[in-house]
């Protein structure tokens, strides 16, 4: 079973941002988990980053209908990017938000996610561990 992970924009500098709201891990050591976490649950994940919308947009239209299971999560994008709800409503395969940090109890305007309506599950405030678990989730639904 095959599982995209896309993290968008300022989640490469992960780490370097508030460790309280974020967690202390790099990017790097986060897909090293959720690598290891999909290899646990064997699936078979390819995790992206990108700050360029256009390029998130173009992985998704890649895996429309190339992958079994999406996790996303698009940082400040969620809130505005209506272009990543349009190309997210392509994807054939179900796809679980995830986002490490509360946004559903932070600042008004980030309680707004663009892509709420189209994806199948939301793991948020979770840290790292939102990813794993919409692996477990994909594994059993996808
Ligand atoms: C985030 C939450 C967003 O509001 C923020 O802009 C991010 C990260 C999260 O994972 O908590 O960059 O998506």
């Amino acid at each position: 079973m095959r599982v995209i992970v896309l993290n968008g924009v300022n989640l490469n500098i992960l780490g370097r941002r508030d460790p309280t709201l974020y967690g202390g891990l790099s990017i790097a050591e986060l897909e090293s988990r959720i690598y290891e976490w999909g290899h646990q649950l064997e699936l078979t994940v390819q995790c992206r980053q990108t700050n360029s919308e256009a390029e998130f947009i173009k992985w998704c239209h890649d895996a429309s209908d190339n992958t079994d299971g999406m996790i996303v999560n698009p940082g400040a994008w969620t809130h505005y990017a209506w272009s990543i709800h349009d190309a997210l409503e392509l994807v054939v395969a179900p796809v679980v938000e995830v986002h490490l940090s509360d946004v559903d109890h932070r600042e008004e305007w980030r309680r707004t996610s663009v892509i709420s309506d189209l994806v199948a599950a939301r793991f948020v405030g979770l840290g790292p561990d939102g990813y794993r678990l919409a692996l477990e989730y994909l594994k059993e639904h996808g």
